[in-house]
């Protein structure tokens, strides 16, 4: 039995991820890169080290971009696609998969994150063989997640969504593990007030029809990178752990920390300050590179300094001052402005976000 002892997981790559506009007009939320890699590429990693050998990936509309990102890798597993259309809910896509959920599975939401995997979360479930078995963090404002209400056993009694009064500051965590009857649950339950067959119905359901819900708490940190705060967030949390090694080429430079530099990439006049990360072909001249900063391949920075940032594939800045705390699409384009009148030229897509 492999170390999970899975063979099954679901992770969801659909959804709309109005929150992350104007990102998300052109690239499925699942994409964005942390530390220059994509954050359902940590869930895959995750449920194949808990031994999952058939992963069925939820998707939607931008169906081809994520089958074409997943299918660039090689996985140590099956992977098919399964698609959603419109996203209806956590509990509908267990639905779509019906078919493909023929066994015990772990289903992961693909825009989680989650430090030291599944592995002693799988094996827990395996142990206890409870119906389900729910994932909770402690955290700091419970009303805006989903919320367990625990037995002194750790059994759970009751899940509550986003309550004004929490029960408990147990936070569910986006990664589950169930035995098929959740298929059931899902068929039985109504869409929610928003019009959504919710999970924590389902869960519910299951513990209102006499199966055993159990919990298991996560000790390390999560993050959901539902928004550009936690994305930026995430990113720090990854790079705080990131082993330096240097494929690039330096001249007249400083690399000082854990720096990450890809094959390709030159580093002239600058310095770079790790934890950071800068992909494959990037020029950067006459630059700082700071802490927590992410730059993907194919990049050039002049005159510029970056900190606290993620810069995606292709972005050329050039004698831009100071950048931080940004998300920084691909392609894109910043310099400064010459000539008259003066002040910023601005060139951006809807519900784009600047601060000057
Ligand atoms: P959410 O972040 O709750 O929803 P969303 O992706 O639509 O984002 P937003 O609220 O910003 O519009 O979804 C949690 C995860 O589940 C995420 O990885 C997307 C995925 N998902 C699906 O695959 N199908 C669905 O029907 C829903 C609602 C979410």
């Amino acid at each position: 039995m492999p170390r999970g002892g899975f063979v099954k997981a679901l992770i969801l790559s659909g959804g709309s991820g109005t929150r992350l506009r104007p990102l998300t007009y052109s690239q499925q939320k699942q994409l964005i890169p942390i530390a220059n890699k994509p954050v359902l590429f940590y869930a895959i990693e995750d449920v194949i080290e808990a031994g999952a050998k058939d992963i069925g990936i939820i998707v939607g509309p931008n169906k081809e971009q994520v089958a074409e990102t997943v299918m660039s890798e090689d996985w140590n597993a099956n992977i098919e696609f399964l698609y959603q259309g419109d996203p209806r809910g956590l509990a509908q896509t267990i639905l779509v998969a019906e078919d493909f959920l023929d066994d015990d599975f772990v289903m992961y939401l693909g825009d989680n994150i989650l430090k030291g995997g599944i592995v002693e979360h799988a094996e827990r479930f395996h142990s206890l063989n409870p119906d389900s078995l729910v994932m909770l963090t402690q955290v700091a404002d419970p009303q805006r997640f989903g919320v367990a209400d625990i037995d002194d056993s750790g059994k759970i009694k009751r899940l509550v969504e986003k309550p004004n009064v929490p029960p408990s500051n147990y936070a569910l965590v986006g990664i589950y593990f169930f035995k098929q009857v959740i298929i059931d649950a899902c068929h039985q339950i109504k869409p929610s007030w928003r019009n959504e067959l919710e999970i924590t119905d389902a869960i519910q359901w299951l513990i209102e029809n006499g199966y055993r819900v159990e919990a298991s708490i996560v000790s390390s940190w999560w993050k959901d990178t539902g928004k550009p705060e936690d994305i930026l967030e995430a990113n720090r949390l990854i790079l705080d752990d990131i082993m330096p090694k240097n494929m690039g080429t330096t001249d007249n430079s400083r690399i000082i920390g854990r720096a990450v530099i890809d094959l390709g990439t030159s580093i002239s006049n600058s310095i770079v300050k790790g934890p950071c990360c800068i992909g494959k072909d990037c020029k950067v001249i006459d630059s700082y590179i700071g802490p927590y900063t992410s730059i993907g391949k194919g990049c050039q920075i002049k005159e510029t300094e970056i900190e606290d940032s993620i810069i995606m594939d292709g972005s050329n800045i050039m004698n831009a001052g100071r950048i931080v705390e940004s998300l920084v699409g691909r392609n894109v384009r910043i310099r400064e402005s010459d000539g008259k009148p003066k002040g910023h030229r601005l060139i951006i897509g809807d519900n784009s976000e600047i601060m000057l």
